[in-house]
């Protein structure tokens, strides 16, 4: 199946399709250019050999994985490849990965000679369905998150389902969480249906075959916002929907012990009316995602926290809050009361 984005900043084809990374060279624009093909250490290397089986002669560049790696060393060391092997504006950049792949890959794209195109080839679920569309590309600087980026479409994104089958079971759980917000704020009748899936495979198992129509489905939702607001000034603030009080409890427990999509969840809860969060923790549970409080940081270091998101403009903090099932408003409101919410919260057990 394909789905379309259509922004002034670009337009591009985004298909689904199982066993489309054996057809690259034929739905991606690959031949008769040099093409560099990026991704990282995690992402297993059949994918990253069915695409380079596409183009002529790829460069590949893989850099070690993990989010501490989408960095200014290794952009610059990507960017020094792309110099050495004489790319041009008129190559291309490939990235076959996670989104620590396609945010890096994508802002050396944004930069390289001013822009080339690039496309993406998500192999996480949370890539595909949220950080492979809508453009947004960077990287982090000097320990903040996404500091130094680009808006800068991509020129076909290419999901192959099969593809996620090798994610470990916390790291579809993580891209679960994503869509679970898109339904929630957006569209009731998904929701519904994944509170009628099973969506979480067991360990070592594939991802039953209803994935594939659920990350469409959730990929409309995102598609329609970045359509409307490309730039994030209004509309596509919904897409931070539990990511406030996410990334501040993300950025006070350890690193790693939390994943982004497990503090999105914790994030949502206090964001929703009684009514929606009784059937939203249920949904968490059966995602294999946190319902519960043992994770949450003191009210001192969370504000902090709150305080140096950039999402948190000036004294008040855009909020997303849903109402009822398949709906959301905005609000400005405090760090403070935004805590308060999050304190207040009647969470789920553990
Ligand atoms: N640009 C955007 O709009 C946007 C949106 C959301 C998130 N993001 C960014 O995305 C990043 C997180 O992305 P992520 O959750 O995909 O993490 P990730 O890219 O770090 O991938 C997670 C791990 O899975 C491995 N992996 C990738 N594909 C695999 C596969 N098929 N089988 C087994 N292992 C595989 C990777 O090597 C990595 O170790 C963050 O940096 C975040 O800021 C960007």
């Amino acid at each position: 199946m394909t789905l379309q984005v259509n922004t002034h900043l670009g337009s591009y084809p985004i298909t689904i399709e199982r066993g489309a990374i054996r057809r690259a060279g034929e739905l991606l624009n690959l031949t008769g250019r040099r093409v560099c093909i990026v991704t990282d250490t995690g992402v297993p290397e059949p994918y990253v050999q069915a695409i380079a089986a596409g183009c002529e002669n790829p460069l590949i560049f893989c850099f070690a994985q993990g989010e501490q790696n989408k960095s200014f060393d290794t952009l610059r060391s990507l960017l020094a490849q792309l110099l050495h092997h004489g790319f041009d504006r008129t190559d291309a950049i490939v990235a076959v990965g996670g989104g620590v792949v396609t945010d890096l890959a994508g802002f050396a794209a944004a930069t390289y000679m001013r822009g080339i195109d690039f496309y993406n080839v998500p192999t996480t679920l949370l890539c595909a369905v949220d950080a492979s569309v809508g453009g947004k590309t960077a990287i982090d600087f000097d320990g903040y998150k996404n500091m130094i980026g680009a808006f800068w479409q991509p020129r076909a994104v290419l999901i192959d389902p099969e593809t996620l089958d090798t994610l470990p079971r916390r790291r579809i759980a993580d891209g679960l969480a994503e869509v679970v917000k898109m339904a929630l704020t957006n569209d009731a009748a998904l929701f519904e249906t994944i509170e009628q899936t099973v969506l979480l495979p067991g360990e070592g198992e594939p991802l039953p075959e209803a994935i594939d129509d659920i990350i469409a489905r959730a990929l409309a939702i995102k598609i329609f916002v970045v359509e409307n607001d490309v730039r994030e000034k209004g509309l596509r603030r919904v897409l931070n929907f539990g990511h406030t009080l996410g990334h501040a409890i993300e950025s006070c427990v350890g690193l790693g012990e939390l994943y982004h999509g497990e503090c999105v969840a914790l994030g949502m809860v206090p964001m929703c009316s009684d009514a929606v969060r009784a059937r939203l923790l249920p949904v968490l549970v059966r995602c294999g995602l946190p319902t519960a409080t043992k994770h949450l940081p003191s009210k001192h270091e969370l504000l902090r926290a709150l305080k140096h998101d950039k999402k948190a403009a000036g004294a008040h903090i855009h909020a997303v809050i849903v109402d009822s099932v398949g709906s959301f408003r905005m609000e400005n409101i405090t760090a403070e009361a935004l805590a308060d919410a999050l304190y207040a919260c009647p969470f789920g057990k553990e």
